[in-house]
């Protein structure tokens, strides 16, 4: 890394992520690190500059006395000690000025600078990525094709559980647009044949991901040479995944546990990026927005929307359903500002009427909510009209749908998906 780098020591702070994120906001690098950081590995930080304390009530270090004196005497560094939030941007940018701290962080170095790395670690072997399509994995290989093109080999498997276009916009976006090495597994009647009869989501979340890691294994064992993984892990998988420093990585994050015996060495190249910052990366590397600004999207995909035990024509009427849900969202304004919203449809039919016939049918469930960690989450209010259009759109275009409701439970108690 070139870029010169201010350390965020967490001392307790509900605001350490905010800080560091504050800092590269204003155009220099951050890492976080833990209050027992030693002066050995806060040397070993390269071009260190600045170090912010930020500490707090919530005494993530509590019954432990802390001295941090020596190693920040040792480190001889301006030391910026923050009490919880009442460190402003403008004292961040006079703290910075303070450093010296070359203020270049940003996308366009990030990315020559991942892809003289990834080169580095790469050499002349080859790379494999399962590419769902989500924001994360498709930004990696954005990345690795730019850095080392042919010696990658996505593998796209589909389930049968993305939503309406997605397979397709894989396939055009990275095999014809950016010419990458793409394996397209359609296991669509696979996943579906395991899934048939299986009500319990519990069970459903197994079988799915367990086809998963079975499906890439065999594609991966198809293939000559690969020796390395590459990994969407993002900075946020990092920090939540409650190791101490950035190099002790839980390394199978984002695949749902790949198993141990595929032996693979791992390339993360996101794993220092924010959220946003791996969208601004995307967009910097060329894929489309749509594809960069997704919403949040679970492993199981649709299968977790379509409830109970899964059949062919309700998981097509959640993937019609959801699509029109989409397209209503997109030209009403919502599409970048409601934190998640889909269609789920449960495994239950009501009477109702249609050309005069009687109409024995599911309902759709609309769900739209506001959060900022999926811990707990609002619900949306919906312009009424919006809300009216959806449900004579759904109930006229969508074959076996005959009633649309919205879901009004905040988290908790409901939980965001249904499943
Ligand atoms: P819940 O339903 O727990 O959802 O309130 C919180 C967030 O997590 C997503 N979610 C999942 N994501 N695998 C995933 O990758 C899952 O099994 C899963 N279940 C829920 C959900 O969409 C929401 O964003």
């Amino acid at each position: 890394m070139n870029q010169d780098t201010i350390a965020v020591i967490d001392l307790g702070s509900a605001r350490t992520t905010d800080l560091a994120r504050a800092v590269r906001a204003l155009g220099v690098y951050t890492e976080l690190h833990p209050h027992d950081l030693t002066a050995e590995q806060l040397a070993a930080i390269p071009n260190l500059r600045g170090i912010i304390l930020a500490a707090g009530p919530r005494r993530a270090f509590e019954g432990q006395t802390l001295d941090l004196s020596q190693p920040l005497r040792d480190a001889g560094l301006p030391t910026l000690t923050v009490d919880d939030a009442d460190a402003t941007q403008p004292d961040l940018d006079a703290f910075i000025a303070r450093t010296g701290a070359k203020r270049n962080w940003n996308m366009d170095n990030f990315i020559a600078d991942q892809i003289e790395a990834i080169r580095a670690q790469v050499g002349d072997k080859k790379v494999l990525l399962a590419l769902s399509g989500g924001v994360d994995s498709s930004v990696v290989a954005a990345l690795l094709i730019r850095a080392i093109g042919k010696q990658l080999t996505c593998v796209h498997v589909n389930h049968g559980l993305l939503r309406q276009g997605e397979p397709e916009q894989v396939v055009k976006v990275f095999r014809e647009e950016l010419g990458a090495n793409l394996v397209y597994v359609d296991a669509v009647d696979r996943f579906l044949d395991k899934l048939a009869g299986v009500a319990d989501p519990e069970q459903k979340r197994k079988i799915i991901g367990a086809e998963f890691i079975r499906v890439f294994e065999e594609e991966a064992r198809k293939l000559d040479g690969i020796a390395f993984l590459g990994q969407g892990t993002i900075y946020p998988d990092i920090i939540e995944s409650g190791t101490k420093t950035a190099k002790a990585v839980k390394s199978h994050h984002n695949v749902g546990g790949l198993p141990e015996d595929l032996q693979f060495a791992l390339v993360e190249p996101l794993k220092m990026l924010f959220k946003d910052e791996v969208r601004a990366c995307g967009l910097a590397l060329g894929l489309p927005e749509s594809m960069v600004n997704r919403q949040p999207f679970p492993g199981p995909g649709l299968g977790v929307r379509c409830l109970g035990a899964i059949t062919r024509d309700r998981l097509d009427a959640v993937r019609a359903s959801d699509a029109i849900l989409r397209e209503e969202f997109t030209a009403a304004g919502l599409a970048g500002k409601v934190w998640q919203y889909f269609t789920l449809i449960p495994d239950v039919r009501s009477v109702g009427v249609r050309e005069g016939v009687r109409a024995f049918e599911w309902p759709c469930v609309i769900r739209a909510v506001n959060t900022i960690d999926a811990m707990t989450a609002t619900v949306e209010r919906l312009p009424w009209p919006l809300m009216e259009r959806l449900a004579d759109r759904i109930t006229h275009e969508v074959p076996g749908v005959n009633r649309v409701l919205f879901d009004l439970t905040p988290k908790p108690v409901g939980t965001i998906e249904w499943e």
